[in-house]
């Protein structure tokens, strides 16, 4: 039987000054949570404070990158709330060249932001996560790119393939430990800061509007629309909540029926 778990939750939220990370806390705070958002951008964490206005919220600068840093982080989180139970791997990089032109360096950045700063926080936090005394949770957010392939954009694609990897992998090392592992693959969001940036590459590319560009990814959607930050928001929220206790190393599809129904146009 599960212990009973209604005591507000603890969390870290890299990427958490922004876009998926900074929705995930406001929906976090809204439950009573003490949640810390861990970002790279001072200016962003300043902005994101001010916007979620509550005495719960503690804002850390981190790079995600770097193990001294994300050790501090970690440090921060277990001083100020006492220990932490849920960890939300939002942080990310997108890079668009084509294959002949990524350079090492533009390739190490991306796998350095999006797979390495995942297994740098899981590693970092799993201590206190294993003892936090309630069911812990580990939600990393990866991409319709985890699981097909797109032009222009291969390092982030590689790295996205590799958070489901490493999802199922601690998923298994930490399910002795009753905490979850799972990973949310959300399709384009397009009023998030990586949204906003992929937008203005693809008007660059095609020379289309903002509205014909976002027509265009409708279209080749099931369901018909573009997602919104809080349709993604909601798979993390349902994966941090007590009755998903069950459920670990999972990669959820959060595309409006894309991947599974094989309706992406030139396909069906
Ligand atoms: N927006 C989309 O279309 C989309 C789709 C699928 C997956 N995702 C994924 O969702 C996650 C969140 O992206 P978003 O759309 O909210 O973008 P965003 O740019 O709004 O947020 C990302 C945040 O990560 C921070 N960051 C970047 N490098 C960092 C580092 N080294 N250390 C710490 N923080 C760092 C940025 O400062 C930013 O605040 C990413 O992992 C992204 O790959 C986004």
């Amino acid at each position: 039987m599960t212990p009973s778990t209604a005591t507000p939750r603890r969390a870290l939220i890299t990427g958490g000054a922004n876009g998926l990370g900074l929705a995930t806390a406001h929906a976090l705070l809204a439950q009573g949570a003490q949640v810390a958002i861990g970002d790279i951008s001072a200016d962003q964490l300043k902005m994101a404070t001010q916007s979620l206005g509550s005495d719960r919220v503690l804002p850390l600068e981190m790079n995600v990158t770097s193990p001294a840093s994300v050790r501090l982080a970690v440090e921060a989180c277990q001083k100020a709330f006492g220990g932490l139970d849920t960890l939300v791997n939002s942080a990310g990089v997108i890079h668009f060249a084509p294959l002949d032109e990524v350079s090492e360096q533009d390739w190490d950045r991306v796998i350095d932001v999006d797979l390495k700063g995942v297994f740098l926080c899981c590693q970092a936090a799993a201590p206190l996560l294993r003892q936090s005394g309630r069911r812990s949770r580990i939600v990393n957010i990866g991409s319709d790119a985890s699981k097909i392939g797109w032009p222009l954009i291969v390092s982030y694609v590689a790295a996205k393939f590799g958070v489901v990897g490493l999802t199922k992998s601690v998923a298994g090392e930490l399910a002795p430990y009753g905490v979850t592992v799972n990973c949310v693959c959300p399709v384009g969001v397009s009023t998030t800061g990586m949204g906003q940036h992929v937008l203005r590459w693809k008007m660059d590319l095609t020379g289309q509007t903002p509205e014909q560009i976002l027509a265009n990814t409708a279209s080749q959607i099931p369901l018909k629309r573009n997602p919104s930050e809080a349709d993604i928001v909601n798979a993390i929220m349902f994966f941090l909540a007590d009755s998903s206790d069950f459920l670990t190393g999972i990669a959820l599809d959060v595309d409006g029926g894309m991947l599974s129904t094989a309706a992406i146009s030139g396909t069906g």
